[in-house]
């Protein structure tokens, strides 16, 4: 089995390894390494999970390296790695989850040859429903992108982009949780203007976009298409699409993930030269 290191145990470590385990890798294959040593504890409790005080160590002998620290750590976490990873007697492919730090930079900190993948998620990874984008480096072969698109399928989809895109992946899963519960609140506030009790209004808003969800990805059908057939001429669900056509839904979208993805491009830039930047 594969032998995996999580380093950093944090919100997405935390859920790379409980999925992980969930899904029927072997907890001993997992080597944890946190900076604080209670949080360690804590997850050798719930997972049996083998914690290293020492993150080298956790490094060692090992197929995959998650790096699951925040952006501004993940360059000098990788840079004190790359004698572990040289000294390894298998090819360890490395995988960072840091938002805004590139390819070339994750690169540049290890010896040439390092495998390197670099992955967008996105928060319902914490209930093995994320989406994780992923875009391999120079020195990955099919066979590791596989390998790492199986291990991330146990915490969600996964889909495999150029890194070219990643702003624009950013504005389109690894913000976009923050918009749908957005939608929710104010669906959740608009029950309760019309008499709802806020229980109700909850319940029927996040049942509604779940069921939603869940038809589009099971049915492949055309959101516009499915959109279509609830709306009857003349009825009430096209009231509801015309008010909201004409607030300007769609400019109002175009416009918030130009906006994201504008703030990645910024963010990463600075975190590839100054790396001092920690916002999500
Ligand atoms: N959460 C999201 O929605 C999201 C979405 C997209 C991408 N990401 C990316 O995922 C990464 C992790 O985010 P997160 O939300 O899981 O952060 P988090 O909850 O703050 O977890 C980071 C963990 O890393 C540990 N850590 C820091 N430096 C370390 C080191 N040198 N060695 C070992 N452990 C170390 C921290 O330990 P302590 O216990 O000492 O603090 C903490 O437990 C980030 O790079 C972020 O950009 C997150």
């Amino acid at each position: 089995m594969t032998k995996i290191a999580v380093i950093g145990g944090g919100k997405i470590g935390e859920a790379l390894i409980s999925g992980l385990v969930a899904g029927g890798h072997s907890p001993k294959d997992i080597h944890v390494a946190n900076r604080r040593p209670e949080r360690g504890k804590e997850l050798v409790e719930a997972y049996a999970v083998t914690d290293y005080a020492d993150v080298k160590q956790c490094a060692e002998e090992v197929d995959v390296v998650f790096l699951c620290v925040k952006p501004k750590d993940t360059l000098s976490l990788l840079a004190s790695l790359s004698d572990t990873l040289d000294n390894n007697s298998q090819d360890t492919t490395v995988i960072s989850m840091a938002a805004g730090i590139t390819l070339k930079a994750l690169e540049e900190v290890v010896s040439a040859g390092t495998p390197i993948v670099r992955v967008m998620p996105n928060t319902p990874m914490l209930v093995r429903r994320g989406t994780s984008v992923v875009s391999p480096g120079r020195f990955v072969g099919e066979e590791q992108l596989e390998a790492i698109s199986e291990l991330l399928g146990a915490v969600g989809d996964v889909f495999v982009v150029d890194e070219a895109h990643m702003d624009a992946v950013v504005a389109l899963s690894g913000s976009s949780p923050a918009y749908f519960f957005l939608f929710v609140e104010a669906m959740i506030d608009a029950g309760i203007n019309l008499g709802l009790p806020r229980e109700v209004a909850k319940n029927l808003a996040i049942s509604s976009l779940v069921g939603s969800g869940a038809l589009m990805q099971e049915t492949g059908e055309e959101p516009a298409a499915l959109r279509a057939n609830v709306s009857s001429p003349g009825g009430t669900t096209i009231r509801a699409i015309r008010e909201f056509e004409q607030s300007g839904m769609r400019g109002m979208v175009f416009r918030a993930t130009e906006k994201c993805a504008q703030r990645s491009a910024e963010l990463g830039t600075m975190r590839t030269t100054v790396a001092d930047e920690d916002a999500d």
